[in-house]
């Protein structure tokens, strides 16, 4: 398996980031050159922005900025983390990618997510599959909460707004669905862990035939 770029996405608590551990340790196994990174952040500078994009009480700039100050950190993580590993032939496996700010910005406001949409253009790099986890809000939020610390801005939202969040997802996923594969999050774990893996496999049947 190689040079597949992998993102897991969904609503905060959902299991994504638990999900993408397991598939990077299930890869390396098999093949060792899989690389497991998450945004915002995966670098140096693109930590630097996430600090500043998710500290306490920080509502200081539009949700515009906010996209452009993702974005940047994106960049970055693309530029010095993400194609080199794909050139150099791994597998990488990525907690959070474009679809995050299409949904968490780009649902607040029409100007966001054009400029979302036409910066990430201009950077490129799409991803090969993407995985929603898609969880109940209220399970998700209780799950997100009960490890909360002083980064976890938007998860002091609430309800509604993982509701909202959630939704925007499935419709994003509704309008890819070649490369977005939504996995139903209540299930138990490693069934869910399984499911994923079949994916890719197929996924890499399919493009290596
Ligand atoms: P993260 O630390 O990855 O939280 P989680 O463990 O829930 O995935 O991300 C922190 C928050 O940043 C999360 O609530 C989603 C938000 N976010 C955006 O609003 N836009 C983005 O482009 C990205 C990547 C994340």
């Amino acid at each position: 398996m190689k040079n597949l770029f992998i993102t897991f996405e969904g609503i905060d608590g959902c299991g994504k980031s638990s999900q993408a551990k397991i598939l990077h340790d299930k890869l390396s196994e098999i093949d060792s050159t899989a690389l497991l990174t998450e945004e915002p952040g995966g670098t140096q500078g693109a930590n630097e922005i996430r600090k500043l994009l998710l500290r306490e009480n920080n509502f200081s700039w539009s949700v515009e900025t906010e996209v452009l100050l993702f974005m940047a950190a994106r960049n970055d993580h693309v530029e010095k983390k993400i194609k080199p590993a794909l050139e150099k032939g791994y597998t990488v496996i990525c907690d959070r990618f474009i679809d995050s700010t299409l949904v968490y910005q780009g649902m607040r406001s029409e100007l966001a997510k054009k400029l979302c949409l036409s910066l990430y253009k201009l950077i490129g790099q799409q991803p090969s599959l993407t995985f929603l986890i898609d969880m109940n809000p209220q399970k998700a939020l209780d799950r997100a909460l009960s490890r909360k610390n002083k980064e976890d801005r938007f998860e002091n939202y609430g309800v509604p707004f993982q509701i909202k969040v959630r939704d925007t997802f499935l419709r994003l996923a509704e309008e890819n669905p070649k490369r977005i594969i939504v996995i139903e999050g209540d299930s138990d774990k490693q069934q869910i862990a399984n499911d994923i893996f079949s994916h890719v496999q197929k996924y890499n049947n399919k493009i290596s035939n």
